[in-house]
C-alpha cells in the first residue's frame, strides 16, 4: 500500500494546465522529495492532495482510500505557504486554536508533545511575530503534527532558512518519520539539503512527472568521475580530450568520466607537462542529476 497514489491527475487554471496527467506513488514511511522548477506544479499538486483545490480529473488515494474519505483526511497534516498563525498571539495560543479546530482531547499534552518534536518547548509564550523564520516554519510543522497525522505534506519548508535552521528541520523530519511513523511529502528546490534526507524523489516538469526514483536507485545510477586540479585547466583539458571520451570543466577542476583509468589519466597529464595537485573520485549528486535530466528533456 502507498501513502499517496495519484493517477492521471490534472488541474488547469484558465485553460492552462498546472498539473497535467500526473501519476506518482509514495511508499509508506518515505521522505519523498518533490522536485521541479518554479511554476512546474508542485504547490498545486500538494493543494490537490490536501483538498484545498479540486482537480479537473484524476484520482488521489491516501493509504489506499479516496482522499476525500474523512477517515483518511484526519491522517494528513500540511504546511503549505505559511503556518496561518495569528502574529500577536503566543506560540501556545496559536497551537491551542489549532487543537480546538481539530477537536482534540488532551489539547495541552498534544501541544507540548508537538512543541517538543520541533524543539520549541522553551518558547511556549513567545509571540508568533517575535519568532525567527526558522521558528515560524517549525511552528507550522508543529501545527501540522497535531493529532498525530500519518502523512505530512510540506511545501518548501526550508526556503529561506539559514544553515542551522535547515539542519534542525532535517533532524525534525527524520525524527517524525522514524518515531512518529509518518510519511513525509516535501517539495523543495534546495536539492543539496533534500538529498541528505530523502528516500525517494519525484521530478515534475510542466505539470508532468518526469521521473520517480528511489534514493538508492539514484545513487547506483549516479555517474562516478575523477576530479583533478592542474594549473593550466584549458591545456590539460585539450590533452585529455584526445584520449578520454567525457572531460568537463567544473570551476577550477577537471572532471574525467572514466573512473577505471585513473593511472592513465594522471600519466597522460604528466607526459604533457601538467602536474596534478589534487585528485579524487566523486559521484554526481542530486543537483547535477536533476540538471542533466532537465537538459535531456529540453533537447527532446
Ligand atoms: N490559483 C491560481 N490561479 C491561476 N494560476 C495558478 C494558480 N495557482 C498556480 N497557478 C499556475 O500554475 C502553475 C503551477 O504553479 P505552482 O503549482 O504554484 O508551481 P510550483 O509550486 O512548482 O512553483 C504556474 O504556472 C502558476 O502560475
Ligand atoms: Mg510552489
Amino acid at each position: 500500500m502507498y501513502a499517496i497514489e495519484i493517477n492521471g491527475l490534472s488541474k488547469s487554471f484558465r485553460g492552462m494546465y498546472a498539473v497535467n496527467d500526473l501519476s506518482l506513488k509514495v511508499p509508506v514511511g518515505a521522505i519523498y522529495g518533490f522536485i521541479g522548477e518554479n511554476g512546474s506544479g508542485k504547490s498545486t499538486t500538494e493543494k490537490l492532495i490536501c483538498g484545498h483545490l479540486v482537480a479537473d480529473k484524476g484520482e488521489i488515494k491516501l493509504f489506499g482510500r479516496d482522499y476525500t474519505d474523512p477517515g483518511v483526511r484526519v491522517k494528513v497534516g500540511a504546511l503549505i505557504e505559511n503556518a496561518g498563525c495569528f502574529p500577536g498571539s503566543s506560540v501556545y495560543t496559536n497551537l491551542m486554536m489549532q487543537a480546538i479546530n481539530l477537536n482534540l482531547e488532551n489539547a495541552h499534552e498534544e501541544i507540548m508533545r508537538v512543541l517538543k518534536i520541533v524543539r520549541m518547548e522553551d518558547n511556549v509564550h513567545l509571540k508568533f511575530k517575535k519568532c525567527s523564520l526558522g521558528m515560524k516554519q517549525r511552528i507550522g510543522i508543529a501545527m501540522a503534527l497535531m493529532g498525530s497525522p500519518k502523512l505530512l505534506i510540506l511545501d518548501e519548508p526550508i526556503n529561506g532558512l539559514d544553515a542551522d535552521g535547515m539542519r534542525i528541520m532535517r533532524e525534525i523530519l527524520v525524527e517524525v518519520v522514524t518515531t512518529q511513523n509518518c510519511t513525509v511529502f516535501i517539495s523543495s528546490h534546495i536539492l543539496g539539503e533534500l538529498e541528505k534526507i530523502a528516500t525517494h524523489y519525484g521530478i515534475i516538469r510542466r505539470g508532468k512527472l518526469v521521473q520517480e526514483i528511489s534514493a538508492k536507485e539514484m545513487e547506483s545510477r549516479a555517474r562516478v568521475f575523477v576530479s583533478l586540479k592542474v594549473k593550466d585547466t584549458e591545456g590539460a583539458k585539450k590533452v585529455l580530450k584526445e584520449r578520454f571520451a567525457v572531460v568537463k570543466e567544473e570551476e577550477e577542476y577537471l572532471r574525467v568520466y572514466d573512473e577505471e583509468n585513473v593511472e592513465s589519466i594522471v600519466e597522460c597529464l604528466l607526459k604533457n607537462g601538467h602536474a596534478v595537485s589534487e585528485i579524487s573520485k566523486n559521484k554526481i549528486g542530486l543537483e547535477e542529476y536533476y540538471i542533466e535530466l532537465m537538459s535531456e528533456k529540453e533537447r527532446e
